[in-house]
């Protein structure tokens, strides 16, 4: 009987336990912690893809760190001030979910007034260079896709298409227009692929101030125009050139606003697809998160921004050799360096906010 009554009693000590872990649900203390949080704020978010990204922002010396961070959703909420402006800065991992994940997670839980994302990224456009600091206004994910079926072509309606699921607007990647032969690339091949056709898509989004469950459509989507405003700021800002003292980048880096980046889940390294996206979208920084921040914060309505230093040429094919592995570290570094003078803009000019608002 004891022995019994033991085990039952192991069982429900080890079942509470899981269940602590293994259940999204906020507990209590944590609970507490967010109402003590939140009643101190607002706060700036620092959204971060990787720790390559956030550990020079962490050993940066404007941030000073509190000692309160939570953990929820296998997230930890770091708090902290940067040039005294209070902030929560929290790791994403990699990709669209990830990202989509932590951006509401902060957003649902915390007291937030904006959010900063940044980190690095591949360049498809032939007129920056490796280690420039990007500042797009408008942001895509290009991976929602209608693949047609072989043998239809533009001139076809898309499954879907009538009720408005799916749209042949944004445009589409023929795969023939990519054959080669004879190592050429025959770009107005007119042979067959039999993967035929991608049409970009739209997302559905969900407004918060909109009627629940009734969708509406986004594919650019802007950063706020207030923050793109002020980031002009940043464009004088000087920036590192050197890895160490043997291996700098050819020319000076620059802070450059550009038209627009896109994200996907998706690495790319090729350049085909590369010119393909530049040409199509005028896109230049491309990668993996920053479409889900600017998707979150759109239909939560927060302002927000995206900061991404470019760290190689997607797909290859610049004078300098072996750029992502080089150049990493140097643009996250740059990429912080840049975030904290915006957040010094923010806190110590918002008069430039004000200006824009009357
Ligand atoms: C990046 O910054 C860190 C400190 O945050 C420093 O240790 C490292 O040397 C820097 N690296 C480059 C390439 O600038
Ligand atoms: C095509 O590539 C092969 C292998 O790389 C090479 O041996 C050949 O000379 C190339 N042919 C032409 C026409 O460039
Ligand atoms: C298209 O193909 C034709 C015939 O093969 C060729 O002469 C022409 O240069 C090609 N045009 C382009 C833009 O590649
Ligand atoms: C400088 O960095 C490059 C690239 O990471 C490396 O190959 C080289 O050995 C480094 N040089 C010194 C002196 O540390």
């Amino acid at each position: 009987m004891a022995a019994k009554l033991k085990l039952f009693l192991f069982t429900c000590f080890v079942l509470f336990a899981l269940n602590k872990e293994a259940n999204g649900v906020l507990d209590t203390k944590t609970q507490t912690l967010i109402n003590v949080a939140n009643a101190r704020g607002p706060y700036v978010g620092l959204v971060i893809p990787n720790q390559f990204e956030m550990n020079p922002l962490l050993q940066h010396p404007s941030f000073i760190a509190s000692r309160l961070t939570i953990d929820h959703g296998g997230r930890r909420f770091r708090f902290g001030l940067i040039e005294g402006k209070k902030v929560i800065v929290v790791m994403t991992g990699l990709g669209m979910i990830n990202a989509g994940i932590t951006t509401q997670l902060l957003l649902s839980l915390f007291n937030i007034e904006g959010v900063v994302h940044y980190g690095i990224a591949g360049n498809a456009n032939p007129s920056l260079n490796i280690g420039d600091v990007t500042i797009p206004e408008y942001w895509s994910h290009s991976a929602l896709w209608s693949w047609q079926r072989f043998g239809k072509g533009p001139d076809n309606e898309l499954p879907l298409e009538e009720p408005g699921d799916y749209t042949r607007e944004i445009g589409y990647l023929r795969f023939a227009n990519y054959y080669t032969s004879d190592n050429e690339t025959a770009c107005n091949a007119t042979h067959d692929n039999l993967l035929n056709n991608v049409w970009y898509q739209p997302e559905e989004v969900f407004p918060v101030d909109g009627f629940p469950e009734i969708r509406q459509h986004a594919f650019w989507v802007p950063v706020d125009s207030h923050y793109y405003k002020i980031s002009k700021a940043l464009e004088g800002l000087q920036l590192d050139d050197c890895v160490n003292a043997t291996t700098c980048l050819d020319e000076k880096p620059k802070v450059i606003r550009v038209l627009r980046g896109t994200s996907a889940s998706i690495y790319l390294d090729n350049e085909a697809y590369r010119s393909f996206i530049f040409d199509k979208f005028t896109v230049s920084p491309v990668e993996m998160e920053s479409a889900s921040v600017a998707l979150i914060c759109h239909q939560q309505k927060v302002p927000f921004i995206v900061i991404r230093a470019l760290s190689d040429l997607a797909g290859g094919g610049s004078a300098q050799s072996n750029e992502a592995s080089t150049f990493t570290t140097l643009a996250a570094n740059n990429s912080v360096k840049v975030v904290v003078e915006f957040i010094k803009i923010l806190r110590f000019f918002p008069w430039m906010l004000q200006d824009v608002e009357k």
